[in-house]
């Protein structure tokens, strides 16, 4: 008996739009330069998704999930051509004694559950598998803090797009139809000077950040400074506002004096989160800088591109694997594209993201 197929399946993203979760481990490694290690890299991602069934299965309640992300640097050489249009390596920015540096990683691993010890299991397995092809460039485990606060005392996350806008504003659609789902992924490490931070009074912190630091609420226009964290991380193009989705994590060593936040931030375009870390490190106007940053230090710096699901499960050993992957049907609901990919970041501020707009989530 045949079982007649209809159209080719949607690509599937991958799990970019999952729940926060308890725990995370961000695992950035180098690829050695060699064809062997290539090899090992694109045999290895085609058998993933199996990999990463065996060690969910194992505890399903955990809801585990992994993310695997590609640099600008490696994409070609591992999969060919196409390329993600906006892919580029990490654009720095500095200004005054800030500095958000670009460091290396070409994949980068987002693993989250419920709880450590199966994303600890998960990155185990990986490393078994491509150890002898990469070098280890970063690899932080994160925790949820009470009440999903980061270190520094406030609450975190609560602007994130929800529902159809998290999808809108977070994987690609037919823009760039080679592919569809995937989603830019843009992380860095940053460091609090707790001691200074403390020293501040509750009402300086929250003016720094935009939010009342007890009950989470935002500060009115009137008491809002423009140079808020939560105001210049605010983009707007034509009156509506341009989201990206985060999962920010707390991490650190108390015995050591190292308390950090671990961004990471998913969007359909690189562009907005960049022009979000302009606005932070150069400021809007100029000058008028994320004060946050007096006290915060990034010391590390990745964007990567993380392709949809059905596309990882299509890579195989021998390269280049895209081009016969890249056509995928895109979801008819997937909204217009951005009409160019000129680079504005440190421009006229205007982001060319034609109608790449969200409806503000309040
Ligand atoms: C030291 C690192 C950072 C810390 C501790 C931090 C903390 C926070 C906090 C507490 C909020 C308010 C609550 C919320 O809506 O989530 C917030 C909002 C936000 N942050 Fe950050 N953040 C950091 C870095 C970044 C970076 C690097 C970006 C983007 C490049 C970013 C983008 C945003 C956005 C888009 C919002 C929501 C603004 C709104 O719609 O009101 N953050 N962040």
């Amino acid at each position: 008996m045949t079982i007649s197929q209809g159209p080719d399946p949607l690509p599937l993203p991958q799990s970019v739009l999952a729940p926060l979760t308890r725990a995370a481990i961000f695992l950035v490694v180098t690829i050695k330069n060699d064809a062997g290690s290539f090899d090992t890299i694109r045999s290895f991602t085609g058998d993933l998704a199996g990999i990463v069934r065996a060690v969910e299965f194992r505890d399903i309640d955990a809801g585990l999930s992994c993310i695997t992300a590609f640099g600008s640097g490696v994409w070609d050489r591992l999969f060919g051509s196409p390329r993600p249009a906006e892919l580029h390596p990490f654009r720095e920015f500095h200004a005054g004694n800030r500095h958000a540096p670009a460091t290396p990683g070409d994949i980068l691993f987002h693993l989250r559950a419920g709880r450590m010890d199966i994303c600890f299991e998960l990155a185990t397995q990986i490393m078994e598998r491509i150890a002898d092809a990469v070098e280890v460039a970063d690899e932080v485990q994160g925790f949820r803090y009470f009440e999903d606060r980061d270190l520094i005392g406030f609450v975190d996350g609560t602007e994130n797009p929800r529902g159809d806008l998290a999808l809108q504003s977070a994987l690609v659609g037919d823009e760039d139809a080679a592919f569809a789902g995937g989603s830019y992924v843009l992380i860095q490490k940053y460091l609090h000077d707790m001691k200074a931070w403390n020293a501040l009074t509750t009402e300086a912190q929250e003016r720094i950040i935009g939010r009342k630091k007890m009950t989470d609420i935002e500060l009115d226009e009137a008491t809002k400074p423009s140079n808020a964290h939560s105001a210049l991380t605010v983009i707007e193009v034509d009156g509506k506002e341009l989201k990206i989705l985060r999962d920010n994590m707390p991490f650190g060593q108390p015995g050591r004096g190292e308390f950090g936040t671990y961004f990471i931030g998913y969007s359909r375009t690189p562009r907005v989160t960049e022009l979000m870390l302009e606005n932070m490190f150069v400021g809007r106007p100029p000058g008028n800088y994320d004060r946050l940053l007096d006290f915060s230090r990034a010391i590390t710096g990745g964007l990567f591109f993380a392709p949809s699901a059905t596309f990882l499960e299509g890579v195989g050993q021998e390269q280049p694997a895209a081009a016969a992957l890249a056509t995928p049907p895109v979801a008819a609901s997937a909204p217009v594209a951005p009409s160019s990919n000129k680079d504005t970041s440190s421009g006229t501020g205007s982001l060319n993201i034609g109608s790449l707009k969200g409806e503000r989530n309040e």
